[in-house]
Order: structure tokens, then C-alpha cells, then sequence
């Protein structure tokens, strides 16, 4: 059996990365969750059981092989540039989605283009930064059951994306090579979408799922 890799989440104490967290546990990954103090990550440690271990944002980045960012937009800037040197070389996975409450039912695109652009500007070419998990909802992840959606992903290198579509296929769910990074706008828009249509139809988590499979 292949060696799974280390993965590290920043803002892993949050819902997102704690829904990420497990769902990557069950499946043997070893996790660092990365917080802004130690304490928090210890407690997340302690609930998320062995292969589990928290640290500093900063240790987090530096530990993990693949590193994903699950902060809210208003904090992602700071945290991206604060562990800028510590990921470089890495595969770098962002989730922001860029809300900007209150109106979260309407699609608000930073003036780079998506969050995703935002991390690859910051980071720069020396961090292959892909873009995944915008449309999941954090309650989605928690527990073993099957997720029925599927997961876009959008990255500038194919292997790069590759990678992280495996990873996505080992945790449970289905990824799709979505194109290059530029596209995650309309990744991250969907969001908004897709809390729209939760709201007027009274779903409580509303997907995507790309259908012409062939048989
Ligand atoms: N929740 C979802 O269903 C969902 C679905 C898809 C995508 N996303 C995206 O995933 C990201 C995380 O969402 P979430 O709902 O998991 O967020 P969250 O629970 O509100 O926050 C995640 C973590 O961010 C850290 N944080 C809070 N304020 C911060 C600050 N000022 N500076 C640095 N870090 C701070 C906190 O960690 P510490 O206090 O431990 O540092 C917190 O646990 C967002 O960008 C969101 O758009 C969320």
C-alpha cells in the first residue's frame, strides 16, 4: 500500500477543517491542524484522536506535505502571507470561498479574480496552489457516510491537480479536473449559488454533480 502523505490544515480547528480533518483520518492520513494558538490545536488533537496532532499555523505549514487553508476570506490574506516561507515548494490547497457577509446569497468576487488567485499571487510560482471544497458543506463531512456531490478542482499544472483529485477520491468523494486556476471564480461564485437555492427551496445542503458519464 502506497505511504499516505502528511497533510496540514491551517485553520484546521474551524468547521470545514475539522470535517476535512476526520474525513482524512478515517482514511490513514496523518494530520496536523494548524490554529493561531497552540492551546486550540492541542484540543483539536485530543477530539480528533491519534494520527491527529495540532501545532502553530506556521509549524503546520512547515510539517505538512500537502497543506490546505480552511480560514474564513476576511483572514485569509494574513495567514497565507504569514506561512508564505514555510510552504514554499508545496502543494497548496485553498477552500476560501470569498463571502462576504451579510450577503452571503450573492456572489462577490475579490478584485483578483477568486481567493484561490489571491494565494497564487501571494505565494507565487514556487507553490502549486489548487483550489478544491468550495461547494461542500462542512456538516456534509461529518460522520462515514457516502457523500453524494462532487468536488471541482482547479490548479494550473494537471499533475498538481491530479494529485489533489486522488486525494479527494481516497476521502470518499468525487473529484473533477475543473481547468486552471482562473476558473475557480466560478467555483467559488457557485457557492453563493448554491446557498440561494438552499434557502429557497429549504434544502439544508444543496451540490454539484457533473452528469454525461459515459455508461
Ligand atoms: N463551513 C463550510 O461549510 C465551508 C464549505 C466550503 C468552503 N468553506 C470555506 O472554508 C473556509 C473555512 O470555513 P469555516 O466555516 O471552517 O470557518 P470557521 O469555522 O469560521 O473558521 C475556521 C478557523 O479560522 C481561524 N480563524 C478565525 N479567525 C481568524 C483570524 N482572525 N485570523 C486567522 N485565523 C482565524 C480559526 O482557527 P483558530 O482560532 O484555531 O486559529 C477558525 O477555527 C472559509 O474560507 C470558507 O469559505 C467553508
Amino acid at each position: 500500500m502506497a505511504i499516505k502523505k502528511k497533510i496540514s490544515l491551517l485553520g484546521g480547528t474551524g468547521d470545514l477543517g475539522t470535517g476535512l480533518a476526520s474525513r482524512l483520518l478515517n482514511s490513514g492520513y496523518e494530520v496536523i491542524i494548524g490554529s493561531r494558538t497552540l492551546e486550540k490545536a492541542k484540543q483539536s488533537e485530543q477530539t480528533l484522536g491519534s494520527n491527529a496532532e495540532g501545532m502553530l499555523n506556521k509549524d503546520a505549514a512547515s510539517h505538512g506535505e500537502i497543506v490546505i487553508l480552511t480560514v474564513p476570506f476576511a483572514h485569509q490574506r494574513n495567514i497565507v502571507e504569514e506561512c508564505k516561507l514555510e510552504l514554499s515548494g508545496k502543494l497548496f490547497i485553498d477552500t476560501t470561498v470569498p463571502l462576504m457577509p451579510p450577503k452571503v446569497a450573492t456572489v462577490q468576487l475579490p478584485e483578483a479574480g477568486s481567493a484561490a488567485q489571491i494565494s497564487q499571487n501571494i505565494l507565487g510560482d514556487e507553490v502549486r496552489v489548487v483550489s478544491a471544497f468550495q461547494n461542500i458543506s462542512a456538516e456534509l463531512l461529518q460522520g462515514n457516510h457516502k457523500i453524494d456531490c462532487d468536488v471541482l478542482v482547479c490548479g494550473n499544472k494537471k499533475e498538481s491537480r491530479e494529485e489533489v483529485i486522488d486525494l479527494i477520491n481516497s476521502i470518499g468523494m468525487k473529484g473533477w479536473h475543473a481547468g486552471m486556476l482562473a476558473n475557480s471564480a466560478a467555483v467559488e461564485a457557485m457557492t453563493s449559488v448554491l446557498i440561494s437555492i438552499n434557502k429557497h427551496h429549504s434544502i439544508s445542503h444543496s451540490g454539484i454533480k457533473v452528469t454525461g458519464l459515459k455508461d
